[in-house]
């Protein structure tokens, strides 16, 4: 029988091990090496303007990841509190994407629009000020530091590389846009975008300020 001699002989059936596993990666990836976009923009989704760059930048650098996640899982319990579940096509213009995976504070995916900007400042500059039992820590610094807009140029040149469609415009005009933006100023406009493009979601109801 042949399935006897395969399993006596253990190189032959290596080989075989070795040509089926093969057989289900290439099925798996190589289709993709031919496909531009394996996950397409969600409608409304554009590339980060060049203060929301420079805003997400500020909440890589001040490690807000680290109590936050961006992403809302598909359960009841989170979308009526945070609203429409994230679906991928949200992310196409994040490199890398700030889904986190620890929730000391709540999930930010949807935050945007949520409050005004002065309320974000005060939360920035003093969380205790406005939820006071938050355990968020203060980034009063922020509103002191001016952004490096040519920083955000050479960012926005790198992420057209990446394929985020930048027109040249766009990029020569990321230094005079956020000329005297100050730190604190770019990650509100960053957090007041979060979740607002895409324009299929359900409107959900969400509940704010009881964090
Ligand atoms: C040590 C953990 C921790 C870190 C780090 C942290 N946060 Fe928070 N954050 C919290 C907690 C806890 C809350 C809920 C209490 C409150 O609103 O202050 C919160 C609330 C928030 C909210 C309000 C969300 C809502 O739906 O009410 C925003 C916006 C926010 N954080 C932004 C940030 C940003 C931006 C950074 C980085 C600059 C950051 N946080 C860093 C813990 C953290």
């Amino acid at each position: 029988m042949l399935h006897e001699k395969i399993e006596k002989n253990v190189t032959l059936l290596a080989v075989l091990i070795v040509v089926a596993i093969s057989f289900g990666g290439l099925v798996q990836i190589v289709p993709l090496m031919f496909k531009g976009a394996i996950v397409e923009p969600a409608d409304g989704v554009e590339p980060y303007s060049a203060i929301r760059l420079a805003g997400r930048d500020v909440y890589i650098a001040e490690g807000c990841y680290n109590c936050h996640s961006q992403q809302i899982r598909p359960f009841r319990s989170e979308t009526e509190r945070y609203g429409h579940y994230s679906v991928a096509g949200e992310f196409v213009y994040d490199h890398p994407f700030q889904w986190g995976s620890k929730r000391t504070g709540p999930d930010l995916a949807r935050v945007g629009g949520i409050y005004s900007d002065d309320w974000h400042r005060l939360h920035m500059i003093d969380p205790r000020a406005v939820v006071p039992a938050s355990n968020m820590p203060a980034y009063p610094w922020l509103a002191e530091r001016v952004v490096d807009g040519q920083a955000v140029e050479r960012r926005m040149r790198a992420l057209r590389r990446l394929g985020h469609p930048y027109t040249d415009e766009q990029i020569e005009n990321a230094a005079s846009e956020v000329r005297g933006v100050t730190e604190l100023d770019a990650l509100i406009a960053y957090l007041q975008g979060l979740g607002t493009e895409w324009t299929g979601q359900r409107a959900a109801p969400r509940a704010g300020g009881d964090s």
